[in-house]
């Protein structure tokens, strides 16, 4: 994509408008924030940072976590950019990333930034789009980011530069899934993945699009969502995975 950086900038606006107006993508959310909260070590002393918080509604969850991204916006707690993190070494117990792995051109870049600044025990933790039979006609057809499927990933460990909007909804999909790169990513024990189905995500229209259902109808297609979460590379359309960098002690499963 050719769009500078400052797209994401653009669309943290319009998504905040949209966020306000619709209560329904709230209650969605909110399951999706309980499902990253899971996977956090309550006992773990550190920092737990947020990474392109976005319109930073993650805190309202969990408030103890630093929301950052990479534009000043007045609910933020920091800017900070994935690749060039404010933390020193070994500060931080958890970071947290919902909906921006995808937009990582070089994912080695901020992994190897990440592992600078976690703990030996700490947590990455990716909330990202699931392609699957199902979900893949909506994100390549009904968003307008690129799914990627087939395009070439930079597995360089190098920020790079210059920077422009970056977008790749199969990203998660190919590299903790589909497993594209045997052996990636090296230095990092994958402690979690799942992937799951959420009609009652896609068929909320997300933030562009209006909702095909009505909002006393999202607790029946939560229930069937967790019914054909039996199948997700049929029915998937998120998915979670939980890194540690190599040497933590006993992960969760
Ligand atoms: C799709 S939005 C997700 C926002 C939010 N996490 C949410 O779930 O609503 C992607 C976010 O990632 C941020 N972002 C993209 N590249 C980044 C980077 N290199 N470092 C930090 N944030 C980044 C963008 O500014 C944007 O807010």
């Amino acid at each position: 994509m050719t769009a500078p950086l400052t797209q994401h900038q653009v669309e943290i606006q319009s998504n905040l408008a949209a966020w306000k107006k619709k209560l329904l993508l709230q209650k969605v959310y909110a399951q999706f924030y309980q499902r990253i909260i899971a996977l956090i070590d309550p006992q773990a002393a550190g920092r737990i940072v947020e990474i392109g918080s976005g319109i930073g509604n993650l805190k309202s969850h969990l408030p103890g976590a630093l929301s950052t991204d990479l534009f000043p916006n007045p609910w933020l707690d920091l800017v900070c950019d994935g690749y060039e993190l404010p933390f020193r070494d070994r500060s931080v117990s958890h970071l947290i990333l919902f909906d921006v792995f995808h937009h990582l051109r070089a994912p080695n870049a901020f992994l190897r930034e990440a592992k600078r600044v976690l703990l030996p025990a700490g947590r990455l933790i990716l909330f990202e789009p699931f392609i699957s039979f199902c979900s893949y006609p909506v994100y390549a057809l009904l968003h307008h980011e690129p799914v990627a499927y087939t395009q070439p990933i930079d597995f360089s460990d190098v920020l790079p530069r210059p920077r422009d909007y970056y977008a790749a909804q199969g990203n998660a999909t190919r590299l903790f899934f589909k497993r594209e790169n045997p052996g990636w990513p090296g230095v990092w024990t994958v402690f979690h993945t799942s992937a799951f189905a959420s009609f009652s995500y896609l068929l909320s229209g997300g933030f562009s699009k209006p909702s095909l259902y009505p909002d006393s109808c999202l607790g029946l297609l939560q229930r069937c969502d967790e019914v054909f979460s039996r199948w997700p590379k049929i029915f998937g359309a998120r998915c979670l995975v939980g890194l540690s960098p190599v040497g933590s002690v006993h992960p969760p499963q």
